[in-house]
Protein backbone atom coordinates (compact mmCIF):
# COMPACT_ATOMS: atom_id res chain seq x y z
CA UNK A 1 0.00 0.00 0.00
CA UNK A 2 1.27 3.61 -0.36
CA UNK A 3 -0.44 5.60 1.96
CA UNK A 4 -0.41 4.63 6.03
CA UNK A 5 -4.09 3.83 6.75
CA UNK A 6 -5.19 4.51 10.64
CA UNK A 7 -8.84 3.11 11.20
CA UNK A 8 -9.89 5.29 13.96
CA UNK A 9 -10.98 2.88 16.74
CA UNK A 10 -13.60 5.67 18.03
CA UNK A 11 -16.13 4.11 16.30
CA UNK A 12 -15.12 0.37 17.31
CA UNK A 13 -17.05 -1.51 20.48
CA UNK A 14 -14.60 -1.26 23.56
CA UNK A 15 -16.66 -4.36 24.77
CA UNK A 16 -14.34 -6.05 22.23
CA UNK A 17 -11.15 -4.66 22.23
CA UNK A 18 -9.18 -8.30 21.52
CA UNK A 19 -12.02 -9.07 18.56
CA UNK A 20 -11.51 -5.59 16.95
CA UNK A 21 -7.81 -5.71 16.91
CA UNK A 22 -6.99 -8.96 15.96
CA UNK A 23 -9.61 -7.98 13.15
CA UNK A 24 -7.14 -5.09 11.77
CA UNK A 25 -4.20 -7.31 12.64
CA UNK A 26 -5.06 -9.03 9.83
CA UNK A 27 -6.09 -6.11 8.07
CA UNK A 28 -2.99 -3.91 5.52
CA UNK A 29 -3.82 -0.65 8.34
CA UNK A 30 -0.54 0.05 9.51
CA UNK A 31 -1.46 1.79 12.55
CA UNK A 32 -4.42 2.48 15.40
CA UNK A 33 -5.69 5.87 15.70
CA UNK A 34 -6.84 6.18 19.15
CA UNK A 35 -8.75 9.69 19.81
CA UNK A 36 -8.48 10.89 23.33
CA UNK A 37 -10.63 13.52 24.34
CA UNK A 38 -11.42 14.90 27.44
CA UNK A 39 -14.32 17.57 27.21
CA UNK A 40 -12.67 21.17 28.04
CA UNK A 41 -10.96 21.05 24.38
CA UNK A 42 -13.39 19.42 22.51
CA UNK A 43 -16.70 19.30 23.47
CA UNK A 44 -17.04 15.41 23.98
CA UNK A 45 -15.24 13.12 26.06
CA UNK A 46 -14.27 9.52 24.62
CA UNK A 47 -11.56 7.14 26.38
CA UNK A 48 -8.11 7.64 28.20
CA UNK A 49 -5.43 5.70 29.28
CA UNK A 50 -6.64 2.57 30.08
CA UNK A 51 -7.99 1.95 26.62
CA UNK A 52 -5.15 2.71 25.00
CA UNK A 53 -3.65 0.10 27.43
CA UNK A 54 -5.62 -2.56 26.15
CA UNK A 55 -5.06 -2.14 22.71
CA UNK A 56 -1.70 -2.44 23.10
CA UNK A 57 -1.86 -5.55 24.78
CA UNK A 58 -3.28 -7.35 21.46
CA UNK A 59 -1.43 -5.36 18.41
CA UNK A 60 1.98 -4.70 17.82
CA UNK A 61 0.94 -1.81 14.79
CA UNK A 62 1.69 1.58 15.75
CA UNK A 63 -0.64 3.41 18.39
CA UNK A 64 -1.18 6.80 16.72
CA UNK A 65 -2.87 8.52 19.74
CA UNK A 66 -4.04 11.65 18.98
CA UNK A 67 -4.75 13.85 22.15
CA UNK A 68 -7.67 16.48 22.30
CA UNK A 69 -7.21 17.19 25.41
CA UNK A 70 -6.38 20.99 26.76
CA UNK A 71 -2.97 20.74 29.09
CA UNK A 72 -0.70 17.18 27.55
CA UNK A 73 2.16 18.13 29.34
CA UNK A 74 1.74 16.23 32.81
CA UNK A 75 0.32 12.65 30.80
CA UNK A 76 3.13 12.79 28.24
CA UNK A 77 5.62 9.96 29.91
CA UNK A 78 1.78 8.17 31.17
CA UNK A 79 0.95 8.10 27.06
CA UNK A 80 4.51 6.68 26.55
CA UNK A 81 3.80 3.88 29.09
CA UNK A 82 0.65 2.73 27.56
CA UNK A 83 2.23 2.02 24.54
CA UNK A 84 1.77 5.11 22.59
CA UNK A 85 3.88 4.87 19.76
CA UNK A 86 3.22 8.64 18.15
CA UNK A 87 2.18 11.42 20.33
CA UNK A 88 -0.19 14.45 18.84
CA UNK A 89 -1.12 17.39 20.75
CA UNK A 90 -2.93 19.80 18.92
CA UNK A 91 -1.19 23.49 18.81
CA UNK A 92 -4.27 25.22 19.77
CA UNK A 93 -3.59 23.32 23.32
CA UNK A 94 -0.34 23.60 23.95
CA UNK A 95 1.03 27.37 24.95
CA UNK A 96 4.45 26.02 25.26
CA UNK A 97 4.62 24.06 22.00
CA UNK A 98 8.39 23.59 21.38
CA UNK A 99 8.74 22.07 24.95
CA UNK A 100 6.17 19.54 24.90
CA UNK A 101 7.04 18.65 21.61
CA UNK A 102 10.34 18.37 22.87
CA UNK A 103 9.21 16.06 26.02
CA UNK A 104 7.45 13.93 23.70
CA UNK A 105 10.75 13.17 21.50
CA UNK A 106 12.84 12.48 24.98
CA UNK A 107 9.99 10.05 25.97
CA UNK A 108 10.67 7.91 23.31
CA UNK A 109 8.03 8.79 21.05
CA UNK A 110 7.34 10.31 17.48
CA UNK A 111 5.60 14.05 18.06
CA UNK A 112 2.58 15.16 16.06
CA UNK A 113 1.30 18.66 16.00
CA UNK A 114 -2.53 18.55 14.68
CA UNK A 115 -4.08 21.78 13.15
CA UNK A 116 -8.17 22.83 13.74
CA UNK A 117 -9.92 23.66 10.35
CA UNK A 118 -9.03 27.27 11.42
CA UNK A 119 -6.25 27.38 12.22
CA UNK A 120 -3.54 28.33 9.31
CA UNK A 121 -0.67 26.55 8.41
CA UNK A 122 2.09 29.19 8.53
CA UNK A 123 1.80 28.83 12.58
CA UNK A 124 3.99 26.12 11.78
CA UNK A 125 7.03 27.92 10.87
CA UNK A 126 8.93 27.64 13.42
CA UNK A 127 7.96 24.30 14.66
CA UNK A 128 8.33 22.56 11.61
CA UNK A 129 11.69 21.06 12.04
CA UNK A 130 10.88 19.87 15.17
CA UNK A 131 8.21 17.36 14.47
CA UNK A 132 7.66 13.68 13.37
CA UNK A 133 4.00 14.76 11.97
CA UNK A 134 1.47 17.45 11.14
CA UNK A 135 -2.16 16.45 11.60
CA UNK A 136 -4.60 18.53 9.22
CA UNK A 137 -7.84 18.07 10.94
CA UNK A 138 -10.19 17.87 7.90
CA UNK A 139 -13.52 18.27 10.42
CA UNK A 140 -13.97 20.03 13.54
CA UNK A 141 -12.23 17.77 16.41
CA UNK A 142 -14.44 16.08 18.84
CA UNK A 143 -17.00 13.62 16.97
CA UNK A 144 -16.56 10.96 14.22
CA UNK A 145 -18.90 10.87 11.38
CA UNK A 146 -18.66 15.10 10.49
CA UNK A 147 -18.32 16.02 7.13
CA UNK A 148 -15.50 16.54 5.46
CA UNK A 149 -14.35 20.07 5.02
CA UNK A 150 -12.96 20.29 1.39
CA UNK A 151 -10.25 23.36 1.97
CA UNK A 152 -7.85 20.70 4.07
CA UNK A 153 -6.85 19.87 0.62
CA UNK A 154 -5.56 23.17 -0.09
CA UNK A 155 -3.70 23.12 3.56
CA UNK A 156 -2.55 19.89 3.04
CA UNK A 157 -1.05 21.03 -0.38
CA UNK A 158 0.49 24.12 1.72
CA UNK A 159 2.01 21.98 4.74
CA UNK A 160 3.88 19.33 1.87
CA UNK A 161 4.96 22.66 0.20
CA UNK A 162 6.51 24.33 3.67
CA UNK A 163 7.60 20.63 4.70
CA UNK A 164 9.54 20.09 1.12
CA UNK A 165 11.29 22.93 1.70
CA UNK A 166 12.60 23.22 5.48
CA UNK A 167 11.73 19.61 6.63
CA UNK A 168 11.86 16.98 4.36
CA UNK A 169 11.06 13.97 6.54
CA UNK A 170 8.00 15.15 8.24
CA UNK A 171 4.72 13.10 7.38
CA UNK A 172 1.44 14.51 6.94
CA UNK A 173 -1.73 13.10 8.75
CA UNK A 174 -5.19 13.57 7.60
CA UNK A 175 -8.02 13.12 10.15
CA UNK A 176 -11.98 13.76 9.57
CA UNK A 177 -14.14 12.89 7.11
CA UNK A 178 -11.92 10.77 4.41
CA UNK A 179 -13.48 8.74 2.36
CA UNK A 180 -12.42 6.71 -0.59
CA UNK A 181 -13.65 9.31 -2.65
CA UNK A 182 -11.61 12.20 -1.16
CA UNK A 183 -9.06 10.28 -0.51
CA UNK A 184 -6.85 10.53 -3.55
CA UNK A 185 -7.16 14.32 -3.75
CA UNK A 186 -5.89 13.98 0.06
CA UNK A 187 -2.94 11.80 -1.12
CA UNK A 188 -2.06 14.13 -4.39
CA UNK A 189 -1.93 17.17 -1.90
CA UNK A 190 0.51 15.49 -0.14
CA UNK A 191 -0.84 13.47 2.85
CA UNK A 192 0.89 10.14 3.97
CA UNK A 193 -1.41 8.96 6.39
CA UNK A 194 -5.28 8.74 6.50
CA UNK A 195 -6.79 8.67 9.62
CA UNK A 196 -10.76 6.87 8.75
CA UNK A 197 -13.56 6.05 11.58
CA UNK A 198 -16.41 5.76 9.69
CA UNK A 199 -15.52 4.68 6.29
CA UNK A 200 -13.85 1.73 7.84
CA UNK A 201 -16.46 0.73 10.20
CA UNK A 202 -19.79 1.88 8.35
CA UNK A 203 -18.34 -0.04 5.22
CA UNK A 204 -19.57 -3.73 4.47
CA UNK A 205 -16.11 -5.08 4.52
CA UNK A 206 -13.81 -2.91 6.24
CA UNK A 207 -10.79 -4.91 5.36
CA UNK A 208 -11.05 -3.89 1.81
CA UNK A 209 -11.92 -0.41 2.36
CA UNK A 210 -8.53 -0.15 3.80
CA UNK A 211 -6.88 -1.56 1.26
CA UNK A 212 -8.80 1.07 -1.14
CA UNK A 213 -7.43 3.93 1.37
CA UNK A 214 -4.44 2.89 1.30
CA UNK A 215 -4.09 2.31 -2.83
CA UNK A 216 -5.87 6.05 -2.88
C1 LIG B 1 -12.42 13.45 15.32
C2 LIG B 1 -11.36 12.41 15.48
C3 LIG B 1 -11.28 11.46 14.35
C4 LIG B 1 -12.54 10.66 14.12
C5 LIG B 1 -12.57 10.41 12.66
O1 LIG B 1 -12.24 14.43 16.26
O2 LIG B 1 -10.07 13.01 15.60
O3 LIG B 1 -10.14 10.61 14.43
O4 LIG B 1 -12.62 9.45 14.82
O5 LIG B 1 -13.77 9.83 12.33
P1 LIG B 1 -14.35 9.94 10.86
O6 LIG B 1 -13.36 9.26 9.94
O7 LIG B 1 -15.66 9.23 10.96
O8 LIG B 1 -14.50 11.39 10.52
ZN1 LIG C 1 -8.27 11.67 15.43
Amino acid sequence: MKNIVAPSLLSSDFSRIKEESERLNASAAQWFHLDVMDGVFVPNISFGLPIIEAFRKHTTKVLDVHAMIANPDPYINDFKSVGADILTVHYEACTHLHRTVDAIKKAGMKAGVALNPHTPVSLLMEIIHDVDMVLIMSVNPGFGGQKFIEHSVKKVRAVKAMIDEFAPDVLIEVDGGVTVENAPRLVAAGAQALVAGSTVYKSADPLKTIKALGNA
